[in-house]
């Protein structure tokens, strides 16, 4: 058996209220077309096919690391029409229809729809109490007779509680046969793929059909407060698989993972934190309140206080971050290293023992073991043309407000005044300062008011 994808996303997505195309529009950070992409990708298929057509253009771009068959369906006449385009592009002896606005699809569901079809066709079915909008399974005697969409139902098949999820598995050669057999003499003067179900019933083709495993991995988003309850669902699956491993929540609802978070054991999180792309905790490692962390490595033992930002960061044994600090991209600490309030470090290496623990500004620098950064300090990294690296070697200390004007080393040993500017390379273990010597005039007066 091989098999084809068909993911439909042509349409505009009317009650979004929004210039982007639906499925462009983001759960967990990510499109929501991405999500039916990775599941299908899991089916391991042939080939798999998108029906864009509402910003084609814009749909497309935003996939350009796929490896995707796109078609442009013209006009948006239905689900028929938009299969009818993909045709010549099915390479499978089997089809399954996918929908690019339904994320939480589950391939153990597919799977097992799949199976179920054989060579034919099946339908993923929900038993919905509400089934308002759906199109129904209707069944004479247990066997699927055909689909009836809401606005063709009458009043004994409105009542009917199995719905037609949309997703659909089907021999192609039948598929191909059927569609050429559709028409659009129906309320909606639509194409109906559901059509296909009543002309396989007439075929005397067994239907079968595969009820999937929970709601919300059928449900489609289709305006601003059903993708804001999908989040909270994703959110949800990815908390819960996070406690299932160990992992402390403090309050798994106000947790928000857009990405891959692994966490070790023991690791502890407060509320409000959001993670992003990929992002490794260490075992016994704290995270404070409000917290964002973006791609990052934060290794055993460490605690970072709340309100941090950490973007593309690697941070090491045993550290102390924050609260209020900001590493950005490049910063790479080294075993028991302090970063206190109000700290920025940037493509920075910090070495073992070395504390930066208030007000400072460090980039392009390379800073040794043991060093001590005192409250203001500001490695001028940029001559606003260029950026310039400063080297800090071990057992610095530097003296609160002062700058050191890249390129510049600071030797090791060296102590830097407090309110030093320093310019050329420090001499080791010496005293460099560059301040003025402190006078006072004797008899000076306050200026008085006119
Ligand atoms: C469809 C099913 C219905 C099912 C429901 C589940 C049909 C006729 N009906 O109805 O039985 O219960 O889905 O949500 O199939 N699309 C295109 N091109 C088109 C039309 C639609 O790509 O010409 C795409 C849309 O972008 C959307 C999906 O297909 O993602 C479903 O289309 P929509 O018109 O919303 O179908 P429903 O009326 O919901
Ligand atoms: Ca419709």
């Amino acid at each position: 058996m091989s098999l084809s994808v068909v993911i439909l996303a042509a349409g505009k997505g009317t009650r979004m209220f929004s210039d982007y195309p639906k499925v462009l529009h983001k759960l967990g950070n990510q499109p929501l077309l991405q999500y039916v992409i990775d599941v299908a990708k899991s089916l391991n298929p042939e080939n798999i096919n998108i029906v864009v057509g509402y910003k084609s253009k814009e749909v497309i771009s935003a996939f350009p690391n796929e490896k995707l068959n796109w078609i442009i369906q013209k006009n948006q006449l239905g689900t028929g029409d938009a299969v009818k385009y993909v045709i010549p592009h099915l390479k499978g002896s089997q089809t399954i229809v996918l929908y690019g606005d339904v994320p939480m699809l589950q391939l153990e569901d597919l799977e097992q729809l799949i199976k179920k079809t054989q060579k034919k066709l099946g339908i993923l079915t929900f038993n919905k109490s509400n089934p308002t909008g759906y199109g129904r399974i209707k069944r004479i005697k247990n066997n699927i007779e055909c689909i009836v969409e809401e606005k063709d139902c009458d009043d004994t098949e409105r009542k009917i509680t199995e719905i037609n999820t949309g997703i659909i598995c089907v021999n192609t050669n039948n598929l191909i046969n059927w569609l050429s057999m559709i028409s659009n003499n129906n309320s909606q003067k639509e194409y109906y793929l559901t059509d296909i179900v009543a002309l396989a019933r007439k075929e005397k083709i067994q239907i079968s059909s595969q009820e999937a495993n929970s709601e919300i991995t059928i449900t489609g988003v289709n305006s601003k407060i059903e993708l804001a309850i999908m989040e909270r669902a994703l959110q949800n699956k990815k908390t819960n698989l996070l406690m299932e491993r160990g992992v402390t929540l403090l309050d798994p609802s106000r947790t928000d993972i857009r990405g891959d978070l692994k966490c070790a054991m023991d690791v502890e999180i407060d509320v409000g934190c959001i993670f992003e792309g990929k992002v490794q905790v260490g075992n016994n490692v704290k995270i404070g309140a409000y917290t964002h962390i973006k791609d990052s490595v934060i290794s055993d033992n460490t605690i970072i206080k709340p309100y941090s930002h950490i973007d593309s960061a690697k941070v090491g044994i045993n550290n102390i971050i924050g609260p209020y600090a900001r590493l950005r991209p490049g910063t790479d600490t080294n075993k028991d290293v302090h970063i206190g309030n109000y700290v920025e470090i940037k493509n920075s290496k910090i070495g073992t023992g070395t504390k930066i623990n208030h007000l400072s500004y460090i980039g392009d620098s390379i800073v040794g073991s043991n060093v001590n950064i005192g409250a203001g300090t500001i490695t001028c990294n940029y001559d606003g043309v260029n950026k310039h690296q400063t080297i800090i070697e071990d057992n610095v200390f530097v003296g609160s407000n002062s700058q050191l004007i890249a390129p510049v080393k600071i030797g090791a040993g060296s102590t830097i005044g407090a309110g030093s500017t320093i310019t050329k390379d420090t001499p080791e273990n010496e005293l460099s300062l560059s301040r003025t010597k402190q006078t006072s005039i004797p008899g000076w007066e306050k200026p008085k008011k006119n």
